[in-house]
């Protein structure tokens, strides 16, 4: 409150928008002309009067299971009429030991071990720390380098940045952490352009891993990070063979794998994780987002049985790991999660999404050809579309595009920059399907 006002709880004040500063988001032009909701169900978001909003994007990559869905949100009103809040320091609840096991369960490999935090964010910087700490443990802290890939996204947190590869997330935030070093990005317009699935173009970029591990030598490095699909920074379908390769020199030089897969878990490429869909098992996987299908944040970190065994040698009052939230494993958060597994099992929602990935890959591609499509990438229940910029003004094209579609064609998509993505939840029908790319088209067309 300014000066001249006293605050007073409780005391209702115009609500203007002002003093909320949004994040990720250009806050005067929201401000002018906001883009609200205020309900949601299934497939769609309301606007305040009304209007429904097809989900195109499952809310930010989270609402896999759908918006509302009763038996989530029954199990959310339950649990806060039984246990409000848990310490997660020396003390549990029952419910978040279950969703460990249910995780667990899902997880491919000796993925045994569920560590629980509450964002993608935090998911990531655990992973990273654990690893660390990990060599630590076992007698090799000279292992602190971390490895990360140009446009890769791992949240916004000192480390997730620092490995990140997303360069307006880096360049306004200093130093960043130091040892860190990065892969090049998979994509290649000339070589993959307009490719279903996995491109056959770029695996022998993960040799680039073999060429650090040369510079810096095996001995320094503790983790490669990388999303076996890259999100964030516009759909990047890893290319044929590029995940095992990197498998492969992780394991020649002792070096941990991580797989952010905050948006691939749970569904979206028809799988629980990509590491099952790609047949590649990661030492740590961090997930986020559609565990709880948005209801509840909370995120975690899947993580191999030796790699947790590692840290259950000293004395037993002594605390194994110096890491938690105190909302890790939140009383809501693993009452949501339950239910969203259930949901995701008894819809069959995951075989669902595989079963969806030649609609949405059909759909999607009918679009090249318009003037405005350079490139249309598909895999799982996602697809993006690369639009051709505005001279001098990078990022107002797909600004617009998501703009037209919310206000002129009620339509939720996600932009980043001049790329658009749709990653609807995994509930679509083909008919909505169609109906997506149907309003995109139109949209395309007034923005032209
Ligand atoms: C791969 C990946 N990692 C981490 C994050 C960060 O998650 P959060 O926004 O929950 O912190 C995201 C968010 O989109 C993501 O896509």
């Amino acid at each position: 409150m300014s000066a001249d006002h006293t605050a007073t709880a409780g005391v209702a004040i115009p609500n203007d928008l002002e003093a909320m500063w949004l994040p990720f988001t250009p806050n005067r032009q929201f401000k002018r002309e906001p883009r609200l909701v205020s309900r949601a169900k299934d497939m769609h978001y309301y606007k305040p009067d009304g209007t429904a909003v097809l989900d195109a994007t499952a809310g930010l990559w989270c609402s896999n299971a759908g918006h509302c869905r009763d038996h989530i949100v029954s199990a959310i009103q339950a649990q806060a009429a039984e246990l409000d809040f848990a310490p997660s320091f020396q003390f549990g609840h029952p419910k978040s030991f279950e969703l460990a096991s249910r995780i667990a369960d899902l997880a491919p490999g000796d993925l045994d071990h569920v560590f629980f935090c509450n964002s993608g964010s935090e998911a990531a910087d655990s992973a990273l720390k654990m690893a660390i700490a990990y060599h630590r443990a076992n007698g090799e802290g000279s292992r602190t380098r971390l490895i990360g890939r140009e446009r890769g996204y791992h949240g916004v947190g000192f480390g997730g940045i620092s490995v990140g590869g997303m360069v307006a997330n880096r360049k306004f935030f200093g130093p960043l952490l130091a040892g860190v070093d990065h892969l090049s990005h998979t994509y290649n317009r000339a070589e993959q352009a307009f490719t279903i699935g996995q491109p056959e173009w770029g695996v022998h970029l993960a040799d680039e891993l073999q060429r650090l591990v040369e510079l810096h030598d095996a001995s320094t490095i503790a983790a490669v990070i990388v999303e076996p699909m890259a999100g964030s920074t516009g759909v990047l379908p890893p290319p044929k063979g590029y995940l095992q390769r990197l498998r492969e020199i992780c394991d020649k030089h002792g070096i941990l794998l991580i797989f952010d897969e905050v948006i691939t878990g749970f569904g979206r490429l028809g799988y629980a994780t990509a590491a099952e869909r790609f047949g590649v098992t990661p030492d740590l996987l961090t997930f986020a987002k559609g565990v709880t299908s948005g209801a509840i944040p909370m995120g975690g970190v899947m993580v191999r049985k030796h790699i947790y065994e590692a840290f259950q040698t000293g004395p037993d009052h002594m605390i194994d790991l110096f890491h938690g939230y105190t909302y890790s494993g939140h009383p809501m958060a693993a009452a949501a999660g339950l239910a969203t597994l259930d949901v995701y099992r008894d819809e069959g929602l995951f075989e669902r999404a595989r079963t969806l990935e030649p609609v949405i890959a059909e759909a999607a591609m009918s679009l090249k050809g318009h003037p405005l499509i350079l490139d249309v990438r598909t895999i799982g229940l996602v697809a993006a579309v690369d639009l051709a910029g505005v001279d001098g003004l990078p990022g107002k094209r797909g600004f617009d595009a998501m703009r037209t579609a919310f206000e002129q064609e009620n339509m939720m998509v996600r932009v980043s920059g001049d790329c658009i993505a749709f990653s609807p939840p995994l509930i679509v029908s083909k008919e909505q399907i169609a109906e997506i790319f149907e309003k995109f088209r139109r949209v395309l067309d007034k923005i032209a």
